[in-house]
């Protein structure tokens, strides 16, 4: 796997004959690297000629400062776990690098990023759509692929790269679960063990038909700090926060 830290250089990569007449998958990330998002790597692989991932914690998507220091950070296993899945390319550029604007020129979308993670998280979406069409020109991908956990987060991209025609296509994937039901992500890292043995009954309280306002109470009684309960786009969506950590999960109804 070759790793490159810098946007002079993987411009450099991405013009070679390396790429010349080859499919290319891309898998952005933040890192803190799991099975989730090896499955990513895995769909990218079977479906394109070579392999694309990137890791940067984007600073511009964190609307809290403490979330950002407190963000997972596994760098060297992330790279043993990209390796042992035969990634070619891992790109590992530094926010100065991302952002030679300061952050001046933004991508905003101006309905569908207000409501759901949107409404709690100011500037979120900006920051994710930002970094993301960055992301997008630099790989110049056939195929880019988002978990559906972050469902809204893969709305809007999708959105994105149909009103800016962008030619990379946006790929949704599966949600992964551990055994007991929680959705995988790399906050869940951040979870102390009582919190770890309590979170799956987020997603559990989202299966059955069932009032927001009951399923809120709910978890509200069992220590969650539920920010919202919403139906879109024919699925059940919630956020809630245990302990330090904001966890999001969302089933098809
Ligand atoms: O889902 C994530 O990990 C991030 O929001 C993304 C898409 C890599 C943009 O920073």
């Amino acid at each position: 796997m070759k790793i490159v830290k810098s946007v002079p250089a993987w411009l450099k990569l991405r013009r070679s004959a390396v790429f010349r007449g080859k499919t290319v998958g891309f898998v952005p990330t933040m890192g803190a690297l799991h099975a989730g998002h090896l499955s990513l790597l895995k769909r990218a692989k079977r479906e394109n000629a070579l392999s694309v991932a990137s890791i940067f914690v984007n600073p511009a998507q964190f609307n809290d400062p403490r979330d950002l220091a407190r963000y997972p950070r596994t760098l060297a296993e992330d790279i043993k776990k990209l390796k042992s899945e035969k990634t070619d390319f891992l790109f590992l550029p530094a926010a100065r690098g991302m952002y030679p604007d300061g952050y001046k020129y933004r991508v905003n979308e101006t309905e569908e990023s207000k409501f759901l993670c949107g409404a709690h998280r100011p500037g979120h979406f900006e920051g994710v759509l930002t970094v993301v069409m960055k992301l997008l020109n630099l790989v110049r991908a056939d195929r880019a692929y988002f978990g559906e956990k972050d469902y809204q987060q893969f709305h809007l991209i999708k959105g994105m790269a149909g009103a800016f025609f962008i030619a990379t296509k946006i790929v949704p994937c599966p949600t992964l679960r551990e055994a007991d039901g929680l959705a995988m992500s790399s906050r869940n890292l951040l979870l102390t063990p009582e919190e770890r043995k309590l979170a799956p009954a987020l997603h559990k309280a989202l299966r059955p038909a069932g009032r927001p306002a009951e399923i809120k109470k709910h978890l509200a009684a069992l220590g969650f700090r539920p920010e919202y309960i919403e139906e879109r786009w024919g699925r059940r969506f919630a956020a809630a926060k245990l302990g330090k950590v904001r966890l999001i999960d969302n089933v098809k109804i």
